[in-house]
């Protein structure tokens, strides 16, 4: 490789590279945040009380859920054996399109009315006899009460109008009405960080946090009632899972091409952590260093391949694929030199590492805020492509946290928790359902002889 390249290449590294002491210091301001979010004062962090805890394991039953909030919509019916076994009975999986993300409300929310009635239909369920739904909408979203909360903001790049501000519960209601759905009862509303802890602590009551890194990022975890300075609500139990909305986090040190990245993306100034860790901006990250490289003559004699002169043309996708050595035609590798492929790859590992080392780093954060000097163990569920696909993700991620914590980061574990966010969902209707049935007894006795 060329000197010139090279000495790109170190400055490009010396931008995004995130050493031990700025991770601890990160923290520090990570804590700070939740702190002000948990006491409802201005923070990046919304810290979002859930209005649900950790199941016990024994929730038990058969209840749809709907999973949204990525690039599809999953409906699935799922049988919870009261032990600690969550089993999907059926699901099914449906893209949504890109009218559907970006028109009216009332589209979006038929949309996915009509995703439910498609799986009734596709399963032959006798759609009566399942009527609790838990509903996983992975958007930041102020809950009033478990089956009911107001969008903030859309994110990821979704903006179906006249929805923001209001209550998603009374939406989806009310397109299930429009399809004759009008029997079902939705009973719980989750972010999908809260399902895939709740998922996972079903049966492994170690797991004390949910995190996802895929299209977006975002975590959750358990915290004890009497630190929520700002919850008003009932106060039934010991701990309610916070929704942290981490991806808002703005105390990291951003970059020129951050700053380029923020400045056209659809909603400026927000985001900022999920926009330099989540899968739906790696690959732009990638493409605005390699647009540079072309800029400076430093790659490419041979043409320029369409992929690199799109906004978002490059995806995490192709990174990931590149990582694994298929190389996609597409990133015109197949006419390319050596040495320009050589540093096309440099740029991916720069970018992907900073991500799994900044997810490490919030992760490091979260667990410290529960367990200040690592006492315990701490199991971390975690859903989404870049966790499950990118190669040498969650390795990156596990070298930090040893970076971090030398030793104890050993009592840190991270697993996989595949489609957790779904069947939380239908974990916490069966939690929703039953507290809801016990305030009914407590409101009519006679009930309780039946
Ligand atoms: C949303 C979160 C969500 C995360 C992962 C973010 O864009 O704001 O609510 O949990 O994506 O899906």
């Amino acid at each position: 490789m060329e000197k010139e390249t090279l000495n790109f290449l170190e400055d490009i590294n010396g931008l995004f590279y995130l050493t031990a002491p700025d991770a601890r210091d990160i923290m520090l301001r990570f804590h700070k945040e939740m702190g002000l979010g948990l006491a409802g004062k201005e923070s990046s962090l919304k810290m979002i009380p859930s209005f649900v805890g950790r199941p016990r394991g024994n929730e038990k039953g058969n209840f749809l859920a709907i999973d949204l909030g990525g690039t599809n919509i999953r409906i699935l019916a799922v049988r919870l054996d009261g032990e600690g076994r969550a089993e999907p009975l059926a699901m099914s999986r449906y893209p949504i399109s890109h009218e559907a993300m970006t028109g009216t409300g009332v589209r979006f929310f038929d949309f996915i009315a009509g995703s439910v009635e498609a799986f009734f239909k596709e399963h032959n369920i006798e759609a009566k006899r399942l009527q609790n739904l838990g509903f996983t909408f992975s958007f930041p979203v102020v809950q009033s009460s478990i089956a009911s909360g107001r969008l903030i903001s859309w994110t990821k790049g979704f903006s179906a109008s006249d929805v923001e501000g209001e209550d998603v519960v009374e939406l989806l209601v009310r397109a299930l009405k429009r399809r004759g759905l009008g029997f079902i009862d939705v009973v719980a509303l989750i972010n999908d960080t809260v399902g895939t802890l709740v998922a996972k602590s079903y049966n492994d009551h170690i797991c004390d946090m949910g995190v996802i890194l895929g299209t977006g990022t975002n975590a959750a975890y358990p915290e004890k009632i009497e630190r929520i300075a700002k919850y008003q609500g009932p106060r039934h139990q010991d701990e309610m899972i916070i929704n942290i909305e981490w991806g808002g986090f703005n105390k990291l040190r951003r970059n020129i091409y951050d700053e380029t990245l923020d400045a056209s993306s659809f909603n400026p100034g927000e985001q900022r952590l999920e926009k330099m860790v989540s899968g739906m901006y790696l690959g732009e990250i990638a493409r605005l260093i390699i647009v540079d490289m072309i800029k400076e003559g430093l790659i490419f004699n041979s043409p320029i391949p369409e992929i690199f002169s799109q906004p978002y043309g490059l995806t995490t996708e192709h990174l990931s694929l590149a990582a694994q050595g298929q190389i996609s035609h597409e990133l015109g590798f197949t006419h390319m030199s050596q040495t320009d492929k050589d540093a096309i790859l440099e740029v991916f590992r720069i970018v992907s590492n900073r991500s799994a080392r900044i997810a490490a780093t919030a992760i490091s954060a979260v667990v410290t805020w529960m367990d200040k000097k690592i006492e315990s163990n701490h199991v971390i569920a975690i859903d989404g492509t870049l966790f499950e696909k990118y190669p040498g993700y969650s390795q990156n991620m596990e070298t930090m946290l040893a970076d971090i914590f030398g030793d104890s980061a050993q009592k840190i574990r991270l697993e996989k928790e595949k489609d957790g966010s779904g069947i939380g969902a239908a974990i916490t209707a069966a939690i929703a359902s039953y507290s809801k049935n016990k305030s009914l007894i407590a409101r009519l006795p006679w009930l309780r002889h039946r």
